[in-house]
């Protein structure tokens, strides 16, 4: 039988209220952080052992040990007990019941302040890694659905309104790029969360003779935390990495809204593949989008979580709270939430088709080539603010005539500027406009091949 005495029973005369024990557990939630647990507590006695402050034997008794407990909680055979409140004091009481004295050293030099510290950082290291690679996927995925619509041409939109022409390959790269700057981000946190606070014990430090660089070598940080009673007292690692995931559920949302409107009977501009969406309960005929509806919806609840660490930090005195406790509960429900929408949104994206001759159709509509004419006229020597008006003008007459420009005749286009002659043509419609696009991030086809083949490269598996 597993000890349940409280660590701290020394001092209390009474026993815990059932009501505050239930209350003030973790293990419910933190029992996740058993790997970490392990892998912090293995580092850290193989430090006690080399400074004298645990024999070899020990050590290793206490290693052994703790490899069995992992089994057993992987193996579904560890019994979590809410009367020890947390996954550190279950950890430690399992050891103690296998080994006895030994495992009642393993917290020399340590206290759950600095251990929860580093287990959070642990698991967060290790979701950052993940969630890049899963990032990184999406990404594939796009550059593959770009290289497969290579020539499509869509209305660009401005305000949800037709606005110039883009090929779709460049809107897809968007996101592309956007995803990119997701696990710059990303990797950029880990520098800040790749650090060991074992060493800072409760807040202070600690009198024996211990080695932190040591822990932090054998866990693969980059380095250690220098202030103990920041070490213990942060959780801005928490809030980064949560911030990072809320741009990442930003940005997923985005999509997702996106073609939610474009797979409707309005836009019809894409079909998701029917094994990924729903019908309707009464209505025979639906097929919704609801995955991709979800996806736009868990952004808030990724949102919550950053709220809520934001709001359990504010004002937090320094060092340890027992608030900070709560934590977990917004990071796990993130990173789960976000690594859900991810690998939701990789499949969504692979058996996406789009509707071409919708879209070729949506494309005569409302006058994408008249900056392309606006344009033509500063070429041939007018200001811009005037080449602007001018068009402006022409597209009046266009709308009213329910003509395109294409559709002028040169006579009518000289009504409104001299400047206008016949190789106006070469320039007008959605093809021609596309053609004449410069620069390296316009939708330039050359441009758009160019930045194709270079993700093409970069994200090579
Ligand atoms: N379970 C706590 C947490 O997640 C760690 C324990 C620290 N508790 C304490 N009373 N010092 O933050």
């Amino acid at each position: 039988m597993k000890q349940e005495k409280k660590p701290w029973a020394g001092r209390f005369e009474k026993e815990t209220q059932p009501l505050v024990e239930a209350f003030t557990e973790s293990v419910s939630f933190d029992w996740r952080l058993y790997k970490q647990d392990i892998q912090g507590s293995i580092a850290h006695s193989t430090m006690l052992a080399a400074c004298g402050l645990l024999s070899s034997e020990e050590r290793d008794d206490i290693i052994r040990a703790l490899k069995e407990i992992q089994k057993e909680i992987e193996s579904n055979h560890f019994k979590f007990s809410k009367k020890l409140e947390d996954v550190h004091m279950n950890i430690e009481a399992a050891l103690i019941e296998r080994i006895g004295e030994t495992g009642e050293k393993l917290h020399t030099a340590r206290s759950r302040n600095d251990q929860v510290a580093l287990d959070m950082r642990l698991w967060c290291r290790e979701e950052i890694h993940s969630i890049i690679g899963l990032t990184e996927g999406l990404q594939r995925e796009l550059v593959s659905k770009a290289g497969q619509y290579i020539e499509t041409i869509i209305p660009g939109f401005t305000h949800l309104q037709h606005a110039q022409p883009v090929l779709l390959s460049h809107y897809l790269l968007a996101y592309v790029e956007m995803f990119e700057r997701d696990k710059e981000r990303l990797a950029d946190c880990l520098s800040r969360v790749n650090k060991s606070p074992l060493g800072a014990c409760a807040l202070a430090g600690t009198t024996l003779p211990i080695d932190p660089a040591m822990t932090a070598k054998i866990l693969g940080f980059q380095s250690i935390c220098t202030n103990s009673v920041d070490a213990t007292g942060d959780r801005d690692f928490c809030i980064e990495f949560a911030s990072c995931l809320s741009i990442l559920a930003m940005h997923v949302s985005r999509l997702a809204e996106e073609w939610i409107l474009w797979c409707t009977e309005e836009f019809g501009f894409l079909d998701i593949d029917e094994s990924l969406c729903t019908g309707s309960s009464i209505m025979p005929q639906k097929k919704n989008p609801d995955a991709l509806e979800l996806l736009r919806a868990k952004c808030a609840r990724v949102y919550g979580g950053l709220v809520s660490l934001f709001t359990l930090m504010k004002a937090l005195p320094l060092s340890y709270n027992r608030d900070m406790q709560e934590d977990k509960v917004a990071v796990f429900d993130m990173t789960s939430t976000v690594s859900a929408s991810l690998k939701l949104l990789c499949v969504i994206v692979r058996g996406v088709s789009f509707k071409v001759d919708n879209i070729k159709m949506a494309c005569e509509k409302g006058f994408l080539d008249a900056t392309a004419l606006a344009e033509y006229l500063v070429q041939k020597g007018l200001p811009f603010r005037q080449a602007h008006e001018v068009v402006g003008k022409i597209v009046k007459k266009a709308l009213k005539d329910k003509k395109k420009l294409a559709g002028l005749s040169v006579d009518e286009f000289k009504k409104f500027s001299s400047l206008i002659d016949s190789d106006v043509y070469d320039l007008l419609g959605v093809e021609n406009c596309i053609k004449h696009y410069k620069g390296p991030s316009s939708t330039a086809p050359r441009a758009v091949r160019k930045r194709l083949t270079f993700w093409d490269n970069k994200l090579k598996t």
